[in-house]
Parts: structure tokens; sequence; C-alpha cells
């Protein structure tokens, strides 16, 4: 005997096209497989006159929210919005579930942000929360996560989540592009978007940082307390440099799951050219896990794009129609009532890579060195370039100084005439 599960859609735009489409096409294997008969009831877009790309003749269309997320037909809500609008998508993910329905996220942000108040409310009924599209693209990361760490302690995550900055990065390094024409080139091709400020000031990777230590960590840190450093604060010379070093330089996210809180590291940051995440290019996503038992596991894909993501909902969709009709999931409901609330870990001792311009004159390097052994840090490795305008470069990597100590040597080189032109920071392992 078949039953029928109606799906209601929060937008239309190349997600949430794709949705419908990868839904439509697959009714058929529905029915036959899980003797499910999928249905789309209504879908929520802003502007009805707006040209779709998928046919919407036999859609249901309405521009109030509330018409999907109040229709007592309806069993599960895909939620494919995000946008400008979180407070917005945020009510209608919290009001949908509040009417008992199941929930598909797209949006890392309202995830993000509000992630610890809708998993409140999933404590308390019988649906289900699915987020896979959030963190990734087509990578399955969360079902990953679900199915496969139950006797693990995630110790640490490094991750390369913002596709468009991975983008820039390889293009920097292989064609020797400034930065600012990268990001040109991602925009033209559809990597970046107009504004393409979240991405390229890490908050992109700050949200999907989150979700991952949320649910593979266990742990919740209010996003407010958290900072980025900028993916554009580098150029193709340090990029160069790192090599020589035997690092590449990657748009990072790290976070590491101490006993007192989390760490998390999110900006540029020199990586071993023998790692993972050191030869993931293009606009490819990866995420390294390091168990307490596995070791060091990763996991490699599209991070983003309408299909792998429509892809990644339709899985969830049928992860909930599968798991007892829209019903309970009594694997997630574990999940959602281990999490804590904990603080940031903010780490003192940092690993640096350092650029400067020294005049080219006798006993600068020299002096370089002495400022940094006056104040006991030591040096791992240094290079001096060739003279460029009568200044020569000197790039050093030092390891574990505090941050007092580094802006007094910051201090000592201005000082000393000594420019400083990159500082960032570097992964020993
Ligand atoms: N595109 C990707 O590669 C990708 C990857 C991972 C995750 N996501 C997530 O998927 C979601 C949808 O992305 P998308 O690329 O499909 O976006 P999109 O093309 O801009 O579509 C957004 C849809 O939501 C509707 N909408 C309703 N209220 C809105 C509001 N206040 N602000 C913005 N849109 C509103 C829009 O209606 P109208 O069409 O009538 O304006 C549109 O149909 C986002 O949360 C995004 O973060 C996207």
């Amino acid at each position: 005997m078949s039953r029928t599960v109606k799906v209601g859609i929060l937008g239309l735009g190349v997600v949430g096209a794709e949705l419908v489409n990868i839904i439509k096409a697959n009714q058929e294997n529905m029915l036959k497989k899980y003797g499910v008969n999928v249905e789309i009831g209504k879908v929520y877009v802003r502007d009805l006159s707006k040209k779709r790309a998928t046919d919407t003749s036999d859609l249901k269309l309405t521009n109030n929210a509330y018409d999907v997320v109040y229709d007592n037909e309806i069993d599960v809500v895909c939620e494919c919005m995000g946008g400008s609008g979180t407070e917005e998508t945020k009510d209608y993910v919290v009001k949908a579930i509040e009417h008992n329905k199941s929930v598909v996220m797209s949006s890392k942000k309202v995830l993000a942000l509000y992630g610890n108040e809708i998993l409140q409310l999933l404590k308390e009924r019988e649906v289900s929360l699915r987020y896979d599209a959030t963190v990734g693209g087509g990578i399955p990361i969360t079902k990953i996560i679900k199915e496969c760490f139950k006797g693990e302690r995630i110790e640490k995550l490094v991750g390369i989540l913002n596709a468009t900055s991975n983008f820039i990065y390889t293009r920097m390094e292989k064609d020797n592009m400034s930065f600012e024409d990268a990001l040109k080139k991602a925009q033209k091709l559809g990597y970046a978007e107009n504004d393409p400020s979240e991405d390229i000031n890490g908050f992109d990777a700050l949200y999907k940082a989150v979700i991952l230590t949320l649910f593979s960590m266990k742990k919740w840190v209010d996003i407010k307390t958290l900072s980025t450093t900028p993916f554009s604060n580098i150029d193709v010379l340090d990029m160069k440099y790192a090599s020589e070093l035997g690092y590449k330089i990657k748009p990072l996210a790290i976070v590491e799951n101490r006993e007192s809180g989390i760490r998390y590291r999110l900006g540029p940051c020199l990586i071993k050219e023998n790692h993972i995440a050191a030869n993931t290019v293009e606009n490819y996503n990866i995420i390294v896990f390091k168990g307490s038992n596995t070791g060091v596991l990763g996991f490699y894909g599209q991070g983003a794009g309408s299909k792998p993501t429509a892809s990644a909902m339709f899985d969830d969709l049928v992860g909930i129609i599968g798991s007892d009709g829209a019903g309970s999931d009594g694997l997630l409901r574990e999940t959602y009532r281990d999490i804590t609330s904990v603080e940031n870990v903010n780490e003192n001792k940092n690993n640096l890579y350092w650029r400067m311009d020294v005049e080219n004159i006798v006993g600068k390097l020299a002096l370089i060195c002495t400022i940094l052994a006056k104040n006991s840090v030591n040096i791992e490795k240094v290079i001096q370039k060739d003279e460029i305008e009568g200044k020569i470069g000197v790039v050093l990597l030092t390891s574990n100084a505090d941050s007092t100590t580094i802006s007094k040597i910051i201090d000592e080189f201005s000082e000393n005439h000594i420019e400083i032109r990159t500082i960032l920071p570097f992964l020993g392992e």
C-alpha cells in the first residue's frame, strides 16, 4: 500500500528549481522503492511573475510563506531561501517545526546564527531537521557524521569550506593573478556572487565551521564571539615564498576540540605542501577530521553549485521519508540532546610566517634575528630574497610566540625601519 508525503518548498531560485526537477525525476522511483508518493504541495516565492528555471505549470506558487508552513497537508518543508532575509527564514523554519513539519535546510547562515534555538525546539517534537546542503555542497558530510563517528571523539577539523576563495587562491597560484583579478574571474564564471563579501571575509566558511562543530563535536559556540581574518589578506609573492618554504597558502577553517571549549581559526593560513588540503584546488572543498581512533580522514568534493546542493537536499528528504514517514529520527534526536554551549578558546601561542622588506645594508638580517632572539622567539626557517629597488625581502617562520611578544616585536621592527608586508599563521603538522 502506498502513502503520500507532501513537500512544501520555500524559495524557487537556482537551488529550489533544481530540487523541483530532482523530485519530479524521482517520483516514480520513490513509489517503487519506498511505496511513497512524493507530491510537491505549495512553493513560496517573493515574485509570482518571475520566470523560473523549472516548469511551474503544475506547481502551486504562493507569495505568502505561511501558506506553506501552516498548511496541514504538508509533511516536510524544504527551505531553499537564505539570501538577505535571515530572520525571516529562521521564523519560517521555526513555525514549520512548531506545526510538526520536518524541515530540510539549505541556509548555513540561518543554521549558524540560530541553530541552538532551532535545536531546542526539536528536542520536544517528533519531527526531523536535516541540513546536509548547508556545508560542503555535494559532500554528504552530515550523513557521514551521523552514521560513522559513533565511538569517536572528533579532536580537530581542518577544512577548505569556501569554494569561491579556493578558486581565487588557485588562480593566484597557477596563473599569477592578483586577488582582485582572480575574484573578477570567479564572478565571470559564476563562482562568486556580485557581492562577494561573505565569501572573501571568511563569514561563509565560519558559518559552515560552526555547523560542523555543532554536529561533529556536539558543541555550540555563539558565532557573535568569533572573528575571521579576510581571505583577501595575501598576495602572489606570499604564495611563491610559502612554496619555497615547503608550504601552500589556503583559505582555511581550523577547529580544535579542547576540554576548555572550541578554538576557531578562520583565514589565510600556510599548510604543508603534502597535506591533503594543500592539494585541494579550483572550486573544490575538503573537510579533514582527526578522530580519536580513526586518525585523519578527508572528505572531498564540489562545495557549491545548484545541482550538488539540490541533490544533498533531496537525499535529506528521502532520509526523512525513509525514517518512518515524516516522523521520528532517533539518532538525530540523541545528537540534539548531547549538544552543550561552550566558549571560544583564545589561545595565545602562534606559529607565524613573516614577510618583510628591509634596506639592503650590512647587518639588517642579523638585526631581525637579534630582535627575535631577544624576545625568545625561535626561528624555524629563514630565506633572503633578491634586491628590488634598494630593498630585500626577508621571509621567516617563527614558532610558539605569544600575542604580547608579537606586538613587541612588531614595534621593534618598525623602530628599526623593517617593513612588515605580511604576517600569517602556519600549521605545523
Ligand atoms: N547556490 C548554491 O550553490 C548554494 C550552495 C549551498 C547552499 N545554498 C543555499 O541555498 C539557499 C538558496 O540559494 P539560491 O542560490 O537558490 O538563491 P536564489 O537563487 O537567490 O533563490 C532564493 C529564493 O528564495 C526566495 N526568497 C524569498 N524570500 C527571500 C529573501 N528574503 N531573500 C532572498 N530570497 C528570498 C526568492 O524568491 P524570488 O525568486 O521570488 O525572488 C528565490 O526564489 C541559500 O540559503 C544558499 O545559502 C546555495
